[in-house]
C-alpha cells in the first residue's frame, strides 16, 4: 500500500509539481467537477467578510478567518490552474466573473451582524459541516485520480480542509455564549447539508462547464445542473470517505463518532449517494 505524503500548512502555488502534469490521465467527468469546485473555493472572500461580521470584536478569530480565506482562495487558484492545463478553453477568471454575477447567498447581502445559524456556535457547527465535506471530497479525489498533479493538489487541499475543520471546532468550543444542545446542532448540521443542493454548486457547475457563447442556447436550469454536478463529483467516493465525513459531522453534533448514529447516518448517506450516481 502506498502512503500518501503529509502536506503541511502554508504551501504555495510554487510548491506544486506542475511539470508532472500528464494529460493522458485526465478524467473528463472529474475535470468538470474540478472546474466547478475551483469557482466555489475561489469565492472565499465573501465568506470571510460575512464571518468577520459574525465574529466582530474577537481579534484572534478574525486573524484566523483571514488566513482561512487566503487558503480557500488558493484552493480555487490551484484547482483552476490545473483545470486550465487540462482544458485550455477553460479560463478561471472569466468563469468566476459569470459565477459571481449570478450567485450571491442571501446572508452575504446586507450588513446583519448575526449569524444566519442563530449564534456563533451555530455558525461554527455549519462551518465544520462544510469542512467535513470538503476534507472528505478532496481525499476521495486524491485517491481516485491517476493524474499526478491533481493527486498532489487534492492531497494538499484535503490536508488544509481537515485543519480548517479542527480550527472551527476549536472556535466553536471557545465561545463564551451559552452552549447549544444536541438537537439544535443536529438541525443546523442537517440544514447545512441540505443547502448543498442549492444554487451554489449547480450554478458553479454551469458557469464552469458551459462556455459564455453557448449560454443563450444552453440556459441555466437548476435541477439539471444540480444533478450533473452531483453526478460528476460523486463518482470519486468510496464507502470509507463517506464514513469519515459522517464521523466528523457527528462529532460536531456532540454524539459518538463511532456510535450507532454515525453508523446509521453513514449507511444512509452512502445509499443516497449511490442512487444519485446511478
Ligand atoms: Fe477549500
Ligand atoms: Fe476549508
Amino acid at each position: 500500500m502506498t502512503v500518501a505524503p503529509v502536506y503541511k500548512q502554508g504551501w504555495t502555488m510554487d510548491d506544486v509539481h506542475w511539470s508532472l502534469f500528464d494529460p493522458q490521465e485526465v478524467d473528463q467527468t472529474l475535470l468538470c467537477a474540478i472546474k466547478a469546485a475551483a469557482l466555489v473555493e475561489y469565492n472565499a472572500p465573501d465568506y470571510v467578510t460575512y464571518l468577520k461580521r459574525v465574529f466582530a470584536g474577537s481579534q484572534e478569530t478574525m486573524t484566523a478567518l483571514e488566513q482561512w480565506g487566503r487558503e480557500e482562495s488558493q484552493h480555487g487558484r490551484a484547482l483552476g490552474r490545473w483545470a486550465e492545463m487540462a482544458d485550455p478553453t477553460f479560463k478561471l477568471e472569466e468563469a468566476f466573473v459569470r459565477f459571481r454575477k449570478g450567485y450571491t447567498p442571501a446572508h452575504f447581502e446586507g450588513g446583519a451582524e448575526a449569524s444566519v445559524r442563530g449564534s456563533r456556535r451555530g455558525e461554527m457547527v455549519a462551518r465544520c459541516v462544510v469542512e467535513s465535506g470538503t476534507s472528505s471530497y478532496y481525499t476521495a479525489i486524491r485517491d481516485a485520480t491517476e493524474e499526478p498533479v491533481l493527486k498532489e493538489i487534492a492531497g494538499r487541499v484535503a490536508a488544509d480542509e481537515y485543519r480548517h475543520y479542527k480550527m472551527f471546532y476549536d472556535i466553536l468550543n471557545a465561545q463564551t455564549e451559552p452552549d447549544i444542545g444536541f438537537w439544535t446542532r443536529l438541525k443546523i448540521a442537517i440544514g447545512r447539508v441540505r443547502e448543498s443542493d442549492d444554487d451554489e454548486l449547480a450554478y458553479a457547475y454551469y458557469c464552469a462547464n458551459v462556455p459564455p457563447e453557448k449560454e443563450a442556447i444552453t440556459p441555466y436550469k437548476r435541477k439539471k445542473y444540480s444533478r450533473m454536478s452531483a453526478h460528476a463529483s460523486m463518482t470519486v467516493y468510496h464507502r470509507r470517505h463517506i464514513q469519515k465525513l459522517v464521523q466528523m459531522v457527528v462529532k460536531v453534533v456532540g454524539a459518538n463518532p463511532h456510535g450507532w448514529l454515525a453508523n446509521m447516518a453513514g449507511a444512509l448517506l452512502w445509499r443516497r449517494l449511490q442512487s444519485r450516481t446511478a
